[in-house]
């Protein structure tokens, strides 16, 4: 009976180790082409034409929205849809197993892709879920205080007005320059909102509605001697700038990976650094950062190593090459809509404060019309910029609230020159 019970132990296992090789279906070596295809490549058209191959958007289609959601290769939702079908062959011993195992792995993954320690890596949904965890986990009193900005997105600014209305917290928010001049003026602004009930600083890594990049290592060096903590909604960062989180000096960063990162939609990071980790405690993390944990539950795990795939993919092509790409197309992007007249830039115009994310505000138009007739006439998708209290709840806030006629575009290393030119000068017949 005991060597029955052993025997079918050992079947199971192996069946799990044998599962090992089948599941990981060729990525390595679908990267590994890629990586030698790119090597081969006679210049910049060349091998962007190459990486653009990955890619599963409808022909003609010109997705200029990775701001909203990106568009995953197709090495990341096959690994996903391998592994699920897979996965179920014999659900138990793969989640708890193998599959699992591999999902767990991604967070170290994820730690190098942001330059975090492990220990300091979850595996989140979104930047909403991380952002919630985040002001969830902070020991916050009646009258301590908040600061963000009038331009935050709802995913990174609800959980502190939760905190306002059910826990007595105050929110302050300070009205964004627009456009910012130089980080000089935006942080003399800032440090004029701080007060001595200051306990938590939350902004955003790149701002949704004008894509300037906030000058955090800048901030972290005001906050952090005050013991404020600063928290960091960076939804569009990873995947689009090179991010290392040590540098930019946050104690809490939240991101989605489904936007820059292109992986699987559903995707995030939440990174506390490990010095505030008895600061920032949320309920879910009590039993530890793994992906599958008591306080955690039970996770989509071939999701999660789509995750994974999503990062290598990046890795394959390089990060900084990666970012230089969405720069040089959305500057390119930039200097022919400066040239139309009715556009205005809401971008900062260095280098340091800007992105692959620019924003136009219009005259004389509705935004609502220009991408209707982009998307309409030309299959062109761009987004209308959201205004200042966006998401806001409170009626102080809401009266405050300003609708911005802009345009925002989003550009990914699955874009090109000719779809940048053809946008331009969509735009300008458009405007006429
Ligand atoms: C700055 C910012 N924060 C948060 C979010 C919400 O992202 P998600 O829905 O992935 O949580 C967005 C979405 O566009 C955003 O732009």
């Amino acid at each position: 009976m005991e060597r029955r019970a052993f025997v079918k132990g050992l079947a199971a296992v192996t069946a799990a180790v044998q599962l090992l090789p089948e599941l990981a279906e060729g990525v390595g070596e679908r990267l590994q082409t890629l990586a030698t295809d790119i090597d081969a490549t006679t210049g910049e058209t060349d091998l962007w034409r190459r990486v653009r191959k990955e890619f599963q958007l409808n022909p003609g289609l010109v997705h200029f929205n990775t701001g909203s959601v990106g568009a995953s290769p197709r090495v990341v939702s096959d690994a996903i849809a391998n592994y699920i079908n897979q996965l179920e062959g014999d659900p138990n011993h793969n989640v708890w197993g193998p599959v699992g195992d591999k999902a767990e792995e991604v967070r170290s993954r994820a730690a190098e892709f942001v330059g975090a320690d492990v220990s300091e890596m979850v595996i989140t949904r979104n930047t909403t879920e991380g952002m919630n965890q985040i002001a969830s986990g902070i020991d916050l009193e009646p009258g301590d205080e908040v600061l963000t900005t009038n331009h935050e997105h709802g995913g990174g600014v609800c959980c502190w007005e939760y905190l306002q209305k059910h826990r007595g917290v105050r929110v302050n928010y300070m009205k964004m320059p627009n456009p910012v001049r130089d980080k000089a003026e935006f942080l003399r602004v800032f440090e004029q909102h701080l007060t001595p009930r200051t306990r938590v600083v939350s902004l955003m890594h790149i701002d949704t509605i004008t894509g300037m990049v906030y000058p955090l290592a800048d901030v972290a060096k005001i906050t952090r001697p005050r013991g404020i903590l600063l928290v960091c909604d960076g939804a569009h960062a990873p995947g689009m700038l090179n991010v290392n989180l040590k540098e930019l000096g946050v104690d809490a960063f939240a991101s989605s990976s489904h936007k820059w990162m292109l992986a699987p939609k559903g995707s995030g990071l939440l990174y506390i650094r490990r010095e505030v980790q008895d600061r920032i405690h949320p309920m879910s993390l009590y039993s530890g950062y793994s992906v599958y944990s008591a306080s955690m539950g039970t996770r989509n795990v071939a999701h999660i190593i789509g995750h994974g795939v999503a990062m290598d993919f990046h890795n394959t092509l390089g990060r900084d090459r990666v970012e230089a790409r969405c720069r040089q197309l959305s500057n390119r992007l930039r200097s022919h809509l400066l040239q139309i007249p009715r556009l205005q830039l809401l971008t900062p115009t260095q280098p340091e404060l800007s992105s692959g994310l620019v924003t136009f505000s219009v005259d004389g138009m509705p935004r609502e019309e220009i991408t209707r007739q982009l998307f309409d006439d030309h299959n062109i998708i761009v987004k209308n910029a959201q205004g200042t209290y966006a998401f806001a709840t409170d009626p102080e806030q809401k009266a405050k609230a300003e609708s911005y006629n802009c345009l925002r575009f989003s550009t990914h290393i699955f874009n090109n020159e000719h779809e940048v030119d053809r946008l331009a000068t969509h735009i300008e017949d458009i405007l006429g």
